[in-house]
């Protein structure tokens, strides 16, 4: 009887074991692919930093304002997967979800945003892989931004391996609209009538924003061109 009893238990400890097992087994390679998205936004966000520090080195400019990254969150991973009807494993995210890693840079002109792009284009270890400039031909909403996926390697104990990174680039002016705008889409219940009147409203100010950051670029420059004649002087 006692041994009967032991050998339930033994075998309740291992059912627990091998589950908790399962569990891990499931779990390590999802962690894994995210450890390495983590390592190449890293290697991304160092990329522009070292940028901003040359520019200001050599410039006397701080292009970037600043960097703001994120992971994809698990949450968003399966509703992606799910919304594409692709299954839930790590291979279908790698090979279907290019934005898994984030990263936004807000610049304070539109110039910067193409110069800062370029630089990190033409480094020999990054691959473009798409380009959405959504500040030539800005979205419906009124959004405005420059997209890249690029494809960067990060150098693990023995191997080295690509990864697909999201980039974002924006004026802090195109930051600002982006995030108010992300408040109305993401608002649950608004009414239908007063949804479609800040949708108009937000266009307004996504083309007042447009040209505020026109102005703004053009007084620069002009400011720029003044101190070029000035130190001649
Ligand atoms: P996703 O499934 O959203 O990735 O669509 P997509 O692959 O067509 O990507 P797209 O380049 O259009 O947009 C990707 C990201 O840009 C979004 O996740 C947002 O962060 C941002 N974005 C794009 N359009 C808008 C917009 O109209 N408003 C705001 N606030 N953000 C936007
Ligand atoms: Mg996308």
């Amino acid at each position: 009887m006692i041994i009967k009893h032991l050998q339930e238990h033994f075998f309740r400890e291992l059912t627990k074991t091998e589950h908790l097992e399962k569990i891990k087994e499931g779990t390590l390679p999802y962690n894994r692919l995210m450890s390495y998205y983590k390592c190449a936004i890293m290697e991304v966000e160092t990329k522009f930093k070292v940028l901003n520090e040359q520019f200001s080195l050599h410039y006397d400019e701080n292009p970037i304002e600043a960097i703001k990254s994120r992971l994809k969150s698990p949450d968003s991973i399966m509703k992606k997967l799910r919304k594409k009807e692709l299954p839930f494993t790590t291979d279908a995210i790698e090979e279907n979800i290019t934005d898994i890693a984030g990263i936004r840079v807000v610049c304070s002109f539109e110039e910067d945003i193409y110069k800062m792009a370029d630089c990190l284009l033409q480094q020999d270890d990054v691959t473009l892989i798409e380009r959405k400039d959504y500040i030539k031909h800005p979205k419906e909403s009124g959004y405005r931004s420059l997209h890249l996926i690029v494809e960067v390697p990060i150098f693990l104990e023995n191997e080295k391996r690509p990864m697909k990174v999201e980039v974002q680039l924006r004026t802090i002016a195109m930051d600002f609209w982006a995030s108010l705008e992300h408040k109305l889409r993401y608002k649950k219940n608004i009414d239908a009538e007063l949804l479609e009147k800040l949708s108009v409203d937000l266009v307004d100010c996504a083309n007042k924003s447009a040209e505020l950051d026109k102005k703004m670029e053009s007084i620069k420059k002009k400011i720029e061109r003044g101190k070029v004649i000035g130190d001649d002087f």
